[in-house]
């Protein structure tokens, strides 16, 4: 059985200090051993080496919520795979919407990135999912699979043992709107379905596949409690201590 992983995205909040606090109590009170669930905090670049310091020896992972592909080089602004690596990341994101929206990431730029953090032993977060309009046009398949084969283009399965995918609809971030639990579950199961035809039923069933969008403590329960889902991709609700616990709590009460 796979093992769920729920997974803070801090995108751009916090200070250095309570970034360092916030961790050390995720540290502290985690009362959910990593064999049930998987934990991992995204803290903003410059909080990485400190939340790291924190962190160190513990069960919550260190993860980054975006890397460039290249591995050094004149791309004033841009952090590489390798450093991440060095800052003691285990996890990075990748693709998220914010970042195709705001940053116009195509799925070129983000497959090169996939290749790129799994090339350096990273845990790759993708991030798929669609907007409304794309939902509301009865595109969201389409979709989906454009962005699974435009950033999985000439990966192996083997090479993917380190890939995670979030389902993450576009219109459910930071709206409070949720995907109802069949609804994502109709799209983590295409997912898999997808991934099985690609790299063979084995890996498919290996594969993590993460919801995001407005998860909180009240509802991941039930989103865990979904053959496909395997845990979450927190952005809001990861923000402080007790929450976030608490969805990690519920996202184990799911799978029994
Ligand atoms: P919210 O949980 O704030 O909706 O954000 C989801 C997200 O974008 C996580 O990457």
């Amino acid at each position: 059985m796979r093992t769920p992983l729920v997974v803070g995205n801090w995108k751009m909040h916090l200070s250095r200090d309570e970034a360092g606090a916030l961790a050390g109590e995720i540290r502290n009170k985690l009362d959910i051993s990593p064999d049930q669930v998987g934990v991992a905090v995204c803290p903003p670049f410059p909080y990485l080496s400190a939340v790291h310091a924190v962190l160190a020896g513990g069960p919550v992972a260190l993860g980054a919520q975006d890397g460039h592909w290249a591995p050094q080089g004149a791309y004033t602004g841009w952090v590489s795979m390798q450093m991440l690596v060095d800052v003691g990341c285990r996890y990075v994101i990748i693709g998220h919407s914010e970042r195709r929206q705001f940053a116009q990431e195509t799925d070129t730029d983000i497959g090169k990135k996939v290749k790129a953090g799994l090339g350096q032993g990273l845990a790759v977060i993708l991030c798929v999912g669609e907007t409304g309009p794309e939902r509301d046009g009865g595109i969201t398949y389409d979709v989906v699979m454009r962005q699974l084969s435009g950033a999985l283009e000439g990966l192996s399965g083997a090479e993917c043992d380190n890939l995670i995918i979030a389902y993450e609809p576009v219109w459910a971030i930071g709206t409070g709107k949720t995907a109802t639990p069949a609804m994502a579950q109709e799209v983590h199961s295409f997912i898999r379905s997808w991934m099985e035809k690609r790299w063979g039923f084995g890996a498919a069933q290996k594969l993590i596949i993460l919801y995001g969008g407005s998860v909180k403590p009240d509802n991941m329960r039930t989103l865990a409690a979904m053959h496909d889902i395997d845990g979450a991709l927190v952005g809001g609700a990861s923000l402080g201590a007790q929450g976030f616990l608490e969805i990690v709590r519920q996202a184990d009460a799911g799978k029994r």
